[in-house]
């Protein structure tokens, strides 16, 4: 009753904002990611019948109250399915940078499904999978594939339907991610908490809903013909839709630092230089530059220089779940 998976976390190029329904992590909007090659997470599930609650280490250290009770309630989903009441060992090592606005909840829940649901015998379909990932948190349904993934809303109550498939192989089309690190401390609020409180009184979230589909079909349009700069523009302007959407909300939420702004400064600069890079922000200060491989070492060298970043990290588009 043991298993050990790993997932890569992933990126949105059409951002995951807001929620339909919170205790299904149903959203309002459809997305799309790449997965990444170089963060990932690693889990290991054992049920046991001699435990009394379930025993999380996370990164080597017991974990906090609320990740305990995070990973015990989505356990508690996945004991549902199997129809076992045994509780679990989780031992995770995460080799993402935690809560600096990668999305590590992406790769941690998909990994612990994944391994969670193969220690316990069920023989599930990826669809299946990532309809049980997206209950621990919304992105890890995505991680479940590897390369270019949509997560399709989907409309059932239920939830269902709202799940992640792939559109396009790791292999079919290698672009570069840069991951430039401008601030390593712990983001102030939560995605969780910031697209709720977005959702709940930001009076542009309308507009965020009324363009959010034309954005995704563009952009998988843009996949389909390996169309770098079009790809590039819709995802840039979807991630400062969202950040506008969140600057509207009261309190307001902002999670740039003066790092964050170099780099968007920078890029843009760039371009009117005539090389083709476009940015990405999550819910931190963190920024990723989509550009093409032979344009990689040059930006990277150029972020590094910029005052405000720490660390730039090339990724490549990478593969789905994997079973060690
Ligand atoms: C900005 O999946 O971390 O990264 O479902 O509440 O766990 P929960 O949120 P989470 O939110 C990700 C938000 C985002 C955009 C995205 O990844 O699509």
């Amino acid at each position: 009753m043991k298993a050990t998976a790993r997932a890569n976390t992933n990126i949105a190029l059409i951002k995951y904002w807001g929620k339909r329904d919170e205790k299904l992590f149903l959203p309002m909007n459809s997305s799309l990611s790449i997965t990444l090659d170089r963060f990932y997470s690693t889990t290991t599930v054992e049920f046991m019948e001699e435990l009394k609650e379930d025993k999380l280490i996370f990164n080597n250290n017991p974990g906090s109250n609320e990740d305990r009770n995070k990973v015990s309630n989505f356990l508690t989903k996945i004991r549902n399915i199997a129809g076992t009441n045994l509780y679990a060992s989780v031992i995770t090592e995460n080799n993402v940078p935690t809560a600096a606005g990668f999305a590590s909840s992406a790769s941690g829940f998909a990994a612990l499904a994944a391994a969670a649901t193969k220690a316990l015998g069920l023989k599930l379909k990826d669809e299946e999978l990532s309809v049980i990932a997206r209950q621990g948190s919304g992105s890890a349904c995505r991680s479940i594939y590897g390369g270019y993934v949509e997560w399709d809303m989907g409309t059932r109550a239920d939830g269902r339907d709202s799940v992640a498939k792939q559109i396009l192989d790791e292999k079919q089309w290698k672009l570069t991610i840069l991951s430039a690190i401008v601030d390593s401390g712990i983001k102030k609020v939560s995605s969780r908490d910031g697209m709720k409180r977005t959702v709940e009184n930001s009076p542009y979230y309308k507009g965020w809903l009324d363009t959010v589909s034309d954005d995704l079909r563009e952009a998988k349009i843009a996949i389909k013909e390996r169309d770098f700069q079009r790809l590039g523009e819709v995802m840039e302007s979807n991630a400062l839709k969202m950040h506008a959407t969140m600057l509207g909300a009261r309190p307001p939420i902002l999670y740039w630092e003066s790092g964050t702004v170099e780099i968007m400064n920078y890029i843009t600069e760039l371009r009117r230089t005539g090389i083709p890079a476009y940015f990405t922000i999550d819910a931190g200060a963190n920024v990723k530059v989509l550009c093409l491989p032979e344009h990689e070492e040059g930006i990277k060298k150029a972020l590094m220089e910029l005052k405000g970043v720490l660390q730039v990290i090339a990724c490549y588009p990478g593969q789905g779940i994997s079973y060690l």
